[in-house]
This record gives C-alpha cells, sequence and structure tokens, in this order.
C-alpha cells in the first residue's frame, strides 16, 4: 500500500490523471498489494445500462486474511480496537490484532457451529460494543454476508430487513446504554421475528446484564457460544464479486433498499481511501464517531482502518454525555490522530461554547474530517478553529452507502481545502454535473445533478434480491451514468461543492429517510387519512422533518394526536425519523392529476411564504392558503 500513499499534490494529480486514462492499470496496481489467493483474471467488466460491474473478476480472497495474516508479522501486539463505554468510569476494552484475530475466528466458529455457512445472511443487531465488530468480521471469516441493522431502528423496521435479506441468524443483546439511557434490545428483536419465517437462531449478547426474554430453543448467549470455541479458524475462499455485505438505505421510493458490496473491490477500495485521505502512518489512532450500523462505521471504522493496520476507536456513547467535552476527552485519552464526526455533531457541540473544547488537550490530532450531510461555513471554522486548533486540515468525505467509500475529498494536508466544499475527486473517481436534459456540464462555476461516469471498485452491485430496483434508482435518470441523488456545483478551480439532495430524500442528522418511507408509517397511524413529509433547514440536524397531515375528523386534542403519530413513526422506523411538526391541514395541494405538490409545502415548511409560485393549476388552490394562515 505504502508506494501508493499519496504525499504531494503534484502526485495526486499524476495519480488522477493515470486512474482516468488508465483505469484497469492503475487498479490492478492498488489491487496488487493486498494478499489474494488466486489473482484477477480479468480487472473490470461493467456496463451502466444492466447495469453490471464486475471488478478483479476470478480472483479469490478472504477480506479478514488482509486485516490479520497480512498485517500479523509486523503487527501482531499493536493494538487493532480501542473501546471506550458510554461510561467513563468503566473500564476501557482494547484488543491488539493477534486478540481480535483470535476473537474473530472463535466467534466465526461459533457461528459455524450455530450452522452458518458460506452465502447464508446474518442480521446485527447489536449497540456499539467490540463485539459487533467481532461479529462482523466473523460473518466475513466464513463467508456469511452480514446485515447490520443500526440499533435505533424499530422491530417493525427490523422485521422488514431480516424479512427482504432472508437471514437465519439475528445476533443481538438484551439492551444497550446510550448517555443516561438503558433500553432493551431483545424485546425488540422477538417482537420483529414473529413476523419474520427465516429466523433459525437469536445469538445474544449481556450488555446491560438486566433481564431479557430467553426462547430456550432458539435463543443462545454469547458468551455460553463462544467459550469453548476454537482460535483457529481457516478463511472461506471468497471470490471477489462474492457478497460481502448488505446495507439498507433510503431512497425517493418505497422500502429502504438492500445495497450490495462485493468482497474485491470494497476491499481495495475503502482500504486505498482511508490511507490517502486521512494519511495514514505507523501509530496513528484513528477515531469515527459514527456508528457500525452506518456505511461510515462499516467502511472507517471496520474495514479501512483494519485493512491498513490502524488502530480504530469505538465508542458507545454519545458526544454529550456525560458532558459536551466528552469526544475531548476521549481524543486526549487516547492521543487520537484522525478525527472524523458529522456536522450535526459539531454543530450540537458548538452550542455549548468553546469551553468544553479548552478542557483537553487535543494537540495529538493531524487531519480532522467531516461527514454524512453538507458542513454550513460557521461550523466549518468552528471545527478547524477549536479542535484543529486551526492548524489541523480538514477533510469533508463526500460518498454514500451506495459507494462504499469515499468519493470526492480533501487528502489531509496535500490538497487544498476550501470550507464547505468537499474538494476534488478521489484517483479513479469521474463525476460530472449534468444539466436538466442530462448533458454534461463542461464549465465550472455551475450547479448540475452529480453523477459519475466511470465504475471504481467499491460501488453498489444490486439492491438485493431485486436488480430491476438498482437500475431503476441509479442507472435509469441519465443512462449510462450512475445518478447520486445530489446537486453539486464545481467552483473554477474544479472542486465540488455538495448542495444537498435533489431528490425525496432528507437527511436529518446525517441520517437517510425517504420522504414516502416516513409519509407510509404516518400513514398507519388510524387518524391519518393521507399526509406529506418535507424538510426543512434545522441549525443542529441539518434539515427536520415537517408533516402535513389529513385526518377524517380534525382531532379535538391535537397535541394527545401528534403523540399518537409519534408513537406510530417510532414503532415503525424509529425514534431517528420523528417529525419535529406535524401540521393538521383540510386538504393536500394536489396539481389535477392528483400528484402531491411538495414544491409549495417545502416553501411553506421553510418559510418562504411569498414565493409559492403558481398554485392555480391546484385542484384546488384554497389549501394552499389553509396551510399558510396555520403553519407552526
Ligand atoms: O446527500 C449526500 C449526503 O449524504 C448522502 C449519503 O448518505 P448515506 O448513504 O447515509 O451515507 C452517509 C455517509 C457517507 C449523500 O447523498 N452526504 C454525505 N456526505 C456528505 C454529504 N453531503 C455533503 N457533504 C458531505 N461530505
Amino acid at each position: 500500500m505504502k508506494t501508493l500513499k499519496i504525499s504531494s499534490f503534484s502526485e495526486y494529480e499524476k495519480q488522477y490523471e493515470f486512474s482516468v486514462s488508465n483505469p484497469e492499470l492503475f487498479w490492478d496496481g492498488v489491487a496488487s498489494t493486498f494478499l489474494w489467493k488466486k489473482k484477477w483474471d480479468k480487472t473490470l467488466t461493467w456496463n451502466f445500462e444492466e447495469p453490471k460491474v464486475r471488478w478483479f473478476e476470478g480472483a479469490t480472497l478472504n477480506i479478514t486474511e488482509n486485516i490479520f495474516e497480512r498485517n500479523l508479522p509486523l503487527k501482531k501486539d499493536q493494538l487493532a480496537l480501542i473501546w471506550e463505554a458510554n461510561d467513563p468510569s468503566q473500564t476501557n476494552r482494547t484488543y491488539t490484532f493477534e486478540e481480535l484475530h483470535h476473537s474473530v475466528n472463535q466467534c466465526a466458529n461459533g457461528l459455524k457451529a450455530l450452522g452458518i455457512t458460506k452465502g447464508d445472511r446474518v442480521c446485527i443487531y447489536l449497540p456499539m460494543v467490540p463485539e459487533l465488530t467481532i461479529a462482523v468480521l466473523a460473518c466475513a471469516r466464513i463467508g456469511a454476508v452480514h446485515s447490520v441493522v443500526f440499533a435505533g431502528f424499530s422491530a417493525t423496521s427490523l422485521s422488514d430487513r431480516i424479512n427482504d435479506a432472508d437471514a437465519k441468524l439475528v445476533i443481538t443483546s438484551d439492551g444497550l446504554n446510550r448517555g443516561t439511557k438503558q433500553m432493551s434490545l431483545k424485546e425488540l428483536v422477538d417482537e420483529a421475528i414473529s413476523t419474520t419465517t427465516s429466523i433459525e437462531k437469536v445469538l445474544v449478547l449481556k450488555v446491560t446484564n438486566e433481564e431479557c426474554p430467553i426462547t430456550e430453543s432458539r435463543d443462545i448467549w454469547w458468551h455460553e457460544l463462544i467459550q469453548n470455541q476454537s482460535i483457529i479458524c481457516p478463511a472461506e475462499v471468497m471470490n471477489s464479486e462474492d457478497n460481502l455485505f448488505i446495507l439498507y438505505t433510503s431512497g425517493s421510493t418505497g422500502k429502504p433498499k438492500g445495497v450490495v458490496h462485493t468482497c474485491g473491490g470494497y476491499m481495495v477500495y475503502t482500504a486505498y481511501t482511508f490511507m490517502n485521505v486521512y494519511q495514514y502512518e505507523d501509530g496513528d489512532i484513528h477515531w469515527c464517531t459514527a456508528d457500525i450500523g452506518w456505511i461510515t462505521g462499516h467502511s472507517y471504522i471496520v474495514y479501512g482502518p483494519l485493512l491498513c493496520g490502524a488502530t480504530t476507536v469505538m465508542f458507545e456513547g454519545i458526544p454529550t454525555y456525560p458532558e459536551a467535552s466528552r469526544f475531548w476527552e476521549i481524543v486526549e485519552k487516547y492521543n487520537v490522530t484522525q478525527f472524523l464526526t458529522a456536522p450535526t455533531a459539531i454543530r450540537s457541540i458548538m452550542a455549548f461554547g468553546e469551553e468544553p473544547t479548552q478542557k483537553h488537550d487535543l494537540s495529538s490530532l493531524k487531519i480532522i474530517g467531516t461527514v454524512g450531510e453538507p458542513i454550513n461555513e460557521e461550523a466549518w471554522h468552528w471545527y478547524q478553529d477549536n479542535i484543529g486548533k486551526g492548524t489541523c486540515p480538514v477533510v469533508d468525505n463526500w460518498w454514500q452507502t451506495e459507494t462504499g467509500g469515499i468519493m470526492i475529498s480533501g487528502i489531509g494536508g496535500i490538497s487544498p481545502q476550501k470550507p464547505t466544499f468537499a474538494g476534488y475527486p478521489l484517483p479513479g473517481i469521474q463525476p460530472v454535473l449534468l444539466n436538466q436534459e442530462g448533458e454534461e456540464i463542461k464549465e465550472n462555476e455551475q450547479e448540475g445533478y452529480l453523477c459519475i461516469k466511470f465504475p471504481w471498485p467499491s460501488m453498489i452491485r444490486t439492491t438485493y434480491g431485486n436488480h430491476e430496483r438498482c437500475k431503476e434508482a441509479y442507472f435509469s435518470q441519465y443512462p449510462g451514468y450512475y445518478f447520486t441523488g445530489d446537486g453539486a456545483k464545481r467552483d473554477t478551480d474544479g472542486m465540488y461543492r455538495i448542495i444537498g439532495r435533489i431528490d425525496d430524500v432528507i437527511n436529518v442528522s446525517g441520517h437517510r429517510f425517504g420522504t414516502a418511507e416516513i409519509e407510509n408509517a404516518i400513514n398507519q397511524n388510524e387518524l391519518i387519512i393521507e399526509s406529506a413529509v418535507v424538510g426543512y433547514p434545522h441549525p443542529i440536524k441539518g434539515q427536520s422533518i415537517y408533516a402535513f397531515v389529513v385526518c377524517e375528523h380534525v382531532p379535538n386534542d391535537l397535541n394527545e394526536a401528534r403523540k399518537a403519530i409519534l408513537l406510530t413513526v417510532t414503532d415503525e422506523i424509529g425514534k431517528i425519523a420523528l417529525p419535529e411538526k406535524i401540521q393538521f391541514v383540510s386538504g393536500l395541494p394536489k396539481t389535477r392529476s392528483g400528484k402531491i405538490m411538495r414544491r409549495i409545502l417545502r416553501k411553506i415548511a421553510e418559510g418562504e411564504l411569498d414565493n409559492l409560485g403558481d398554485v392555480s393549476t391546484l385542484l384546488d388552490p384554497s389549501v394552499v392558503e389553509d396551510i399558510v394562515t396555520n403553519r407552526l
């Protein structure tokens, strides 16, 4: 890997040039630094029509051998994983590469004992504890496909994901610790699997030690299963294009889609991007504050850093517990060198002022990153001044669940940075901006739809169980391109600034939701006839959810009705998707053909009441007046 590390901007330019003119040779070079059991016959086969993308076809490997066997000779005793508990008085847990290897193998052998074999789907619904990383890698070790579900999702969401993936096993815990709260997870799992048919066993880890329901014939305690397992487990031989994992994400239509990533390409790309964006050097301590339930955690807590032999930090808690200085306390405690978080976390900490940031020594930091949503200029400067002390480069990482790894971003300390701009595409990435007609915008200083015109190794291969959906969502809008769903602008220097989603996707605190998904949830409430949901700017969360709901009869007690709707959304999706505002309206603005005019609702939610545009073509223009008058 070392030879492919970019160490100057001119080298970036050279690598970029080469990666575009000779993509296959370029990726051959990167891939050849890994451990393959058999080399590939063909670097790339692709078309964006079906779509069909295959990297390193014919090669065999196991991604965990590239984490362990490849790194162990030099890093056996180096820390691979540092885990910090929610409660600061609880002792942390650490694993060297050798210890993590043994734990992964024991878990892998445990999974085998439960009958899990290559290709089986395993759903992992765990809090941020070391066993989450161990379970993920254990699946990869034996070729089982992991589907991690963020532990903030409801039983219904979990059940949908289990059913879609046809998962055989769920790995969960009694409960989870989050700030001052403890929550039960096992009860949710029991509820979820009452509406599934594929689950054979439930593996339960003790985290909170609270009592939880156990079904003897089906549930197995993690500690009992693992204790006598061997620390040796041969790695399953995987084809480069075998599925590594499924991760569900929301789009503008229907239920969340299971994005599929495969072994070879994902490995090569996450390691390459981690190494370069974060300029990894031996001895660095990398901390990404995301949850492993999201793609950022998969790629930049687990796979990217561990493939590069880095020490990765996992944190169970939240930024403000027990105090607003918790993040900085952890940075100081472990001498964190690279720190990656989301704008929403930065803004929520900013609200406490600068004092919490001054209580700790942050001088170990070398590069700080932001990811998940557009960062506003104020937060960007606050972050660089108070956390980066004016000297650490800030890297703004733009990418998506579907892209597997960082696509457009600064390379720490190497490429120029500009507040609110993600920057230049990484080598191998060929972004374009398209206009409404689908033509490439060649000039700079223009805004357009961000698309990618050439494959990269970690791109989405399919949506699990429904390839047509993958084609429909990402490759049909503009034939011949991968459509990101984001709008972007390119400045005179060719740097990209991400403006935000241009489809019906809302980004709340860095979490993606489809408007249709939230509307479907709201509509489950018996009071509701129909609803429409839009996003509007929120000072901390980036965007918040505004719901316009139509009831058969306007409820007498609006607050009670709101509570009932919130409960329904909590049950259907989870607390992370709760609307901030719920307005009861007599009707929704619709065109004569019955389409909801979200544009108008968005303007109303944003408070741009003088700028609603033409409402005369609506089926019933009077509803707009009513909505404006009663706006929350
Ligand atoms: O709109 C973009 C936004 O988050 C979306 C992807 O969300 P998800 O698949 O959950 O992955 C999040 C972590 C990579 C994108 O379509 N987004 C992500 N990173 C940025 C961003 N918007 C602006 N700047 C970013 N750095």
